[in-house]
């Protein structure tokens, strides 16, 4: 051969062994895949809890998870007389988000699902009520005019980074539930669509230990709500009341939740 023919035969070689298909002994070709590198599992995308068991709550649909917040505050009761149940008469909490938290994600702040399920009893039990309490109440109940201390990113041990604000909960005048979102960005008025009972091994709370207010889903009230159609309370601790004492008894219980937020 040339050398220039040489070149030739070369660059044939060189095309030949590069191309994906190989020809087989028997005249046939076969298509090589070159080797990759395994795909990561796919990112856990957050479901909404279950109790386990019984009926569960009507799911969020093609509505879109906004946020999932913890909750820290009280569930407050009045009692009509002695003996009877305690009737709500409103809450108060304070919410931060903890979406990065979800396990599975792959996220560096990502919790383990035990973590997780357990997060609503870790902050009853190892953080402050974030309220400001009324002078002299013997009943645990908040400052009427002035419940909410100023905002503030809540550590909790354990979990590497604060937890963001990013709200509060609260009943407005006509005793609708309401949560006041991300800087007034985000706003919800609720009622009520259903609730389930709290799983039986549910964290009842430290003082009193009543047990665990309900699992419910709350939808938008008449069209006053901005940016958020459903708020899920969920993964409950504490919060239920005592037996009524007294008529006119109030009762203000300890409680935290998962709120689970929902946009369209
Ligand atoms: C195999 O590939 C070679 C080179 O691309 C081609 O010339 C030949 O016809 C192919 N044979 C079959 C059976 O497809
Ligand atoms: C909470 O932390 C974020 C950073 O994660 C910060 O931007 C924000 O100002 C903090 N909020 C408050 C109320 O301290
Ligand atoms: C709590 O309930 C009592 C009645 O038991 C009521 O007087 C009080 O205003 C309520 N406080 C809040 C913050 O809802």
């Amino acid at each position: 051969m040339q050398p220039r023919n040489l070149l030739t035969f070369f660059s044939a070689v060189a095309l030949a062994s590069a191309s994906p298909l190989r020809r087989r002994c028997d005249g046939h070709n076969e298509t090589i895949t070159p080797p990759t590198t395994p795909a990561p599992p796919p990112a856990a995308v957050p479901t909404l809890p279950s109790t386990g068991s019984g009926t569960q709550l009507e799911s969020p649909g093609a509505a879109t998870l906004k946020h999932i917040l913890v909750g820290h505050g009280i569930q407050n009761y009045t009692c009509a007389a002695d003996g009877t149940t305690a009737a709500s008469f409103g809450a108060l909490a304070v919410v931060w988000d903890i979406t990065a938290l979800y396990p599975g994600t792959g996220a560096a702040d990502a919790l383990s699902p035990e973590e997780w399920d357990g997060l609503t009893s870790k902050v009853l039990r190892t953080t402050p009520l974030p309220l400001n309490l009324a002078a002299g109440a013997g009943n645990g109940g908040a400052d009427a005019a002035a419940p909410f201390p100023a905002p503030a990113n809540l550590t909790v041990e354990g979990v590497a980074a604060p937890l963001p604000f990013l709200g509060h909960h609260f009943f407005d005048a006509a005793n609708t539930p309401t949560f006041a979102l991300a800087g007034g960005a985000e706003l919800f008025k609720g009622k009520r669509d259903a609730g389930i009972p709290a799983p039986a091994d549910a964290d009842a709370g430290a003082d009193p230990a009543t047990g665990a207010v309900d699992w419910l889903r709350l939808s938008d009230k008449a069209g006053a709500s901005v940016g958020v159609s459903l708020v899920y309370r969920v993964l409950t601790a504490g919060g239920n009341p005592e037996p009524c004492a007294a008529a006119g008894q109030p009762q203000s219980v300890p409680y935290t939740a998962q709120y689970w937020i929902y946009g369209n």
